[in-house]
């Protein structure tokens, strides 16, 4: 198979973490006889610096007619820290989903049992916990009107919705929950907000087509509490924008390290596959940062081209590498392996290139030896 792959690493670690995505990809393509073509773009703070502007015409450009999009990280402190910025770095990225149309935003919840000390949860709460969060991408109160008044004193987000854009994220997270257990959570704020009312009647009306998949509804305060207390009772998520983003941070923590999580987003066009973590401007450079959520957003991209024997060897990788504490600074910060010894790792044994037999001794001497 032969696809056009756009990279855009952006800002912080980004250009870390897909590189080592790019290795695994890489050694997928050589092991099972595909081809990858990759094409780099910019966008973000990387893109404010080197263009004027946070999404350059060329990336659109470039994007539109890709097969996919493997993305890194967007956001810069120098502009977190200054509300007057007028040009900022997430505008790309919102500009991207926007243009892309790429309207489904989907981010698994993971649990590895070998992680589980790390989690913020009790043991007997994590096991089992198995979900998946479908977060509408370009609606909501990120792309309503906005504004600051003209004397500052005060400003306004609106939060618009249509049946249309409801609709064809809840189709996509009902088709997944049929194949999975069969429940679907929307999580609004409907005894308050009217586009929250509107969610309800679709999902309602949408739920007499898929009448194998048991639906509830939860107010968001709820399920933020319920995260934590009880997040085994959760399948399939369906959310709006904010919502989503909220609940899918709070949610990718509970492996252990938010350095693990994955995230796809969908439309018709084409789809673009990041990891849920930010640019973690902090780690930038050191070559210390969880390259794990980038490579697993590849295995994503991987199952979206139908590779599924390919994308599950990427995850089979990946929980190898878990299992035998072959693991970056933010999991052990004693004894940690480089990012790009994780690549590596990873790479290699998705090529077949690590045997059953590991060898250990070897692969202790990529260890790093900075304590
Ligand atoms: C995410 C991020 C973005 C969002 C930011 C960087 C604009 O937090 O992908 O979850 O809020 O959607
Ligand atoms: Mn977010």
């Amino acid at each position: 198979m032969k696809k056009n792959i756009v990279v855009i690493p952006g800002d912080g670690i980004g250009s870390e973490v897909t590189g080592q995505a790019i290795k695994v990809l890489n050694a997928v393509a050589e092991h099972y006889d595909h081809e990858f073509i990759y094409k780099y773009c910019l966008i973000g703070a990387d893109a404010i610096e080197k263009t004027g502007s946070p999404l350059p015409k060329e990336t659109i450009e470039i994007s539109l007619e890709s097969d996919a999009i493997l993305l890194g990280t967007v956001g810069h402190p120098k502009y977190d820290n200054d509300p007057n910025a007028t040009i900022r770095p997430e505008q790309g990225l919102l500009g991207i989903r926007k243009v892309l149309q790429l309207y489904c935003n989907i981010r698994p919840l993971t649990i590895y049992p070998a992680l589980a000390h790390l989690s913020p949860l009790k043991e007997g709460q994590l096991a089992g916990v198995d979900l998946v969060i479908y977060r509408d991408l370009i609606g909501g109160i990120y792309f309503g009107k906005k504004e600051t008044s003209e004397d500052g004193l005060s400003a306004f987000d609106t939060c618009n919705y249509t049946v249309s854009e409801i609709e064809r994220v809840t189709h996509l997270a009902f088709k997944n929950a049929q194949i999975r257990r069969k429940k679907l959570t929307l999580i609004d704020k409907a005894s308050v907000l009217e586009t929250s009312r509107l969610w309800r009647k679709v999902v309602q009306k949408l739920a007499s087509e898929y009448a194998d998949v048991t639906v509830d509804y939860m107010f968001v305060d709820n399920a933020a509490a319920q995260m934590i207390l009880n997040p085994k009772q959760f399948d399939v998520i369906l959310t709006e924008n904010l919502f989503g983003d909220i609940i899918s941070d709070e949610a990718s923590v509970l492996s252990g390290s938010q350095g693990l999580a994955p995230s796809a987003s969908v439309g018709n066009i084409t789809a673009l596959f990041e990891p849920v973590h930010g640019p973690r401007h902090q780690e930038a450079g050191k070559d210390i940062s969880n390259p794990i959520g980038s490579i697993l957003s590849a295995a994503m991209m991987l199952d979206y081209f139908q590779l599924h024997k390919e994308a599950k060897r990427v995850r089979e990788a990946v929980s190898w590498t878990l299992n035998n504490k072959f693991v970056t600074k933010d999991i052990d910060p004693i004894n940690f392996y480089f990012t790009s010894t994780l690549g590596e790792l990873i790479a290699d044994y998705v090529g077949h290139r690590i045997t059953d037999e590991v060898n250990h001794e070897n692969i202790e001497l990529r260890k790093s030896t900075v304590i």
